[in-house]
């Protein structure tokens, strides 16, 4: 008995123990320079921290707002490479019940595999429906499907749970331009190359304020050379279509104002700011 009471004691300390080691992004800490994601200040009220998993690999890591349904950044190893792209869009199944599978899958087939309606799926999440009839804004990638290698991790980044509400001018515009023309003259030199792209919360919603409309969108990299760490990044405001170059130390002095909640570090110290 006594035996029973004391193995029962030292179980739950060890489910404790253990969950407090845990760290949010377990299985995906890869997608960060040194396994360090930014820090809290980004972290949303009700936030979710996806290894983003497709076909039984992971290719990317989100941290997702689950009230206002956007991500707040993707974060990803630059491999360009031939693949095309998706012509599905997917959803994260734990967000719709923690017991659902690892992969992504379509709507349709969670639909149809659990018996559960698009109203359900959409409970934490965007939903292909919150996206059509947009009118000046479309689908916006944060970790941008060109910036992949292959057909799976190209199309893993077709999860709603990558996506915001991007003004289109400025998606198919200069936000083009950095992602392939920028991003290919500064990584020139670069061994591997960490990125973290991100949506600051706006003001004005999508669908019946289901899904937020971010006010900028922003690109941080921090790449190892031959002969030491690089950093660069950009920010845009999400209604015209202007991107700007910025140092490191200055988006994250950018990003400190914008969300006013202490100050942003978003890689660890062996990036130069
Ligand atoms: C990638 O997908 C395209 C379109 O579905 C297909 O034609 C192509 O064969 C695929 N490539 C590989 C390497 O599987
Ligand atoms: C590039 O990175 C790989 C893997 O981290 C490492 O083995 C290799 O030595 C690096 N090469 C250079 C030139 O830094
Ligand atoms: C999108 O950007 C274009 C180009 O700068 C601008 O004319 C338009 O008003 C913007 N639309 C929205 C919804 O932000
Ligand atoms: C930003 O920097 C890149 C790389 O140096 C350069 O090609 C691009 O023209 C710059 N963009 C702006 C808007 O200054």
């Amino acid at each position: 008995m006594l035996w029973l009471l004391l193995l029962q004691v030292f179980a739950s300390c060890l489910w404790l123990g253990h969950s407090e080691v845990v760290t949010s992004f377990a299985s995906c800490s890869q997608f960060f320079h040194a396994g360090t994601p930014p820090n809290n200040v980004l972290e949303p009220q009700n936030p979710a921290w996806i290894c983003q998993r497709y076909s039984n690999a992971y290719h990317f890591a989100t941290l997702y707002n689950k009230d206002k349904r956007i991500p707040a950044y993707s974060a990803y190893i630059y491999q360009p490479g031939p693949g095309a792209r998706s012509k599905s869009w997917f959803v994260e199944p734990q967000l719709i019940n923690p017991t659902y599978p690892k992969n992504m899958d379509t709507e349709y087939s969670l639909q149809k595999k659990y018996k559960i309606t698009p109203q359900q799926i959409g409970q934490s999440q965007a939903i292909n429906q919150d996206y059509n009839n947009l009118k000046d804004l479309n689908r916006g990638h944060l970790s941008p499907s060109c910036h992949r290698n292959g057909n799976n991790s190209k199309w893993s980044t077709f999860t709603l749970t990558n996506i915001v509400p991007q003004n289109s001018t400025l998606n198919q515009g200069t936000w083009n331009d950095y992602e392939t023309t920028t991003m290919a003259l500064q990584t020139q030199g670069c061994n591997i190359t960490y990125v973290i792209v991100g949506a600051v919360p706006g003001n004005t919603y999508i669908s019946s304020r289901r899904v937020n409309v971010p006010s900028h969108i922003w690109s941080a990299a921090c790449c190892q050379t031959n002969t030491g760490m690089k950093t660069w990044a950009v920010i845009a405001e999400n209604n015209r279509d202007q991107v700007q170059n910025l140092t490191l130390a200055e988006l994250e002095t950018s990003l400190t104002q914008l969300y006013g909640k202490g100050k942003v570090s978003l890689f660890d110290s062996a990036c130069p700011r």
